[in-house]
């Protein structure tokens, strides 16, 4: 036993971490907490009913590779993952142990899978990026309205859309800069090519029908979905309000420069910030995902809604973890999340994710 694989958690002392560590404590799955503050690991140790700890900091690789056995499942939460992330990714695939993260940045999802796809096969370890809210559920609502239409899909658009406010936390925030000024890939014509956040707007429609004003975003299924099915255009849209949807393809071009210079400010400003959302806030915060799929004269559309975003990255990802520990992903390489999560696993979602689905066929234009 005393070798035994484990769920190795990085970035457990941050606020999604931390989530992830009581989600492990509520079960039995061995597991280690690591980050790079002993005393914050300590208290998270503590507050968790005690747990095993370790110091690990990531732009010390031989501070990862010394923590990992060959077998363990490694939930990375330190982000922003382009800045930090795949030198983890690297020592993971080197130690023999699985790796998946809850990035939500895109640009960092398709430099793993180009750079690693081929290494992480050949060491037989599963790689998945964005197991997470964003955009776990999303691939997964792809997966299943694109399952029964037939022949080289015309499009699939992802919706994502919020209520009751968008608190998000220091670790997204910071994230968010990073999307907003990299930008990332849009998928047309069967290719990706590089394209800027809110580039583009356009008319939304939701399950119950009304139209709403949305920008293009660089989402992870634009990358996740052509990897399954032939698809001529991925595209991905998040509703905002009526301002912001007119004002943000308009200035598209400059908002990298403008938050390049902004950014030392925006980050000493959110070092002050608190951490996350309150758990109160964090249960007024409500989400609805949405695929459409149009084939050849046919069409689908699902759409998940839940609340707590962050309650379910927390859930999802040890719900993924324990499923490669346990040896029920047969598959090795850089996966999507609908490839490392049950086909029907939205119908069947533990109850922790507390999610509800919709399912339409030929949903009006
Ligand atoms: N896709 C989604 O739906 C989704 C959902 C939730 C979160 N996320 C993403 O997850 C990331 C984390 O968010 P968060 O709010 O939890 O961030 P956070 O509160 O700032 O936590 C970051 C964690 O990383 C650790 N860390 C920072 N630098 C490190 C280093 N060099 N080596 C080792 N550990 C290091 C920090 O602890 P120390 O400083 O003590 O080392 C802390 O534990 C963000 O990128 C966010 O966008 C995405």
């Amino acid at each position: 036993m005393k070798n035994a694989a484990r769920v190795v958690v990085i970035g457990a002392t941050g606020f999604t971490g931390t989530l992830v560590a009581h989600e492990l404590a509520a079960g039995e799955t061995p597991h280690l907490l690591t980050a790079r503050s002993p005393e914050r690991l300590a208290a998270l140790a503590q507050r968790v009913g005690g747990a095993e700890t370790r110091r690990v900091d990531v732009t010390d690789p031989g501070s990862v590779a010394a923590t990992l056995r060959p077998g363990d499942v490694v939930i990375n939460c330190a982000g922003p993952f382009t800045d930090l992330g795949e030198p983890v990714v690297d020592a993971c695939i080197r130690a023999g142990a699985h790796y998946l993260d809850t990035t939500g940045e895109q640009r960092f999802m398709k430099r793993i899978l180009d750079r690693y796809s081929e290494a992480a096969r050949g060491a037989g370890v599963v790689v998945v990026n964005a197991m997470a809210f964003e955009y776990a559920l999303g691939d997964c609502a792809a997966a299943l309205a694109t399952a029964e239409l037939a022949g080289p899909l015309r499009s699939v658009d992802m919706v994502y859309a919020w209520g009751g406010g968008t608190d998000a936390s220091r670790g997204t925030r910071l994230s968010v800069l990073r999307v907003v000024r990299d930008g990332g890939w849009a998928y047309s014509e069967g290719g990706w090519v590089r394209q800027r956040t809110g580039a583009e707007r356009r008319t939304v429609r939701l399950p119950d029908g009304r139209g709403r004003p949305a920008i293009w975003f660089p989402a992870g299924e634009i990358l996740t979905v052509p990897r399954r099915s032939r698809v001529e255009r991925v595209s991905a849209w998040m509703v905002t309000g009526p301002a912001m949807a007119a004002v943000v393809p308009l200035a598209a071009p400059v908002l990298p420069t403008l938050v390049r210079a902004a950014e030392p400010v925006a980050k000493w400003l959110l070092q002050r910030a608190p951490e996350g959302p309150t758990p109160d806030a964090r249960q007024r915060s409500s989400f609805r995902i949405r695929a459409e799929a149009r084939g050849a004269g046919a069409r689908n559309a699902v759409t998940v809604e839940g609340v707590d975003p962050y309650g379910v990255t927390a859930a999802i990802a040890v719900h993924a973890a324990r499923r490669i520990l346990d040896g029920e992903v047969q598959v090795a390489g850089v996966l999507t999340p609908a490839q490392v999560l049950r086909a029907d696993e939205l119908h069947n979602a533990p109850q922790s994710w507390g999610i509800t689905l919709q399912e339409e066929r030929e949903f009006p234009d």
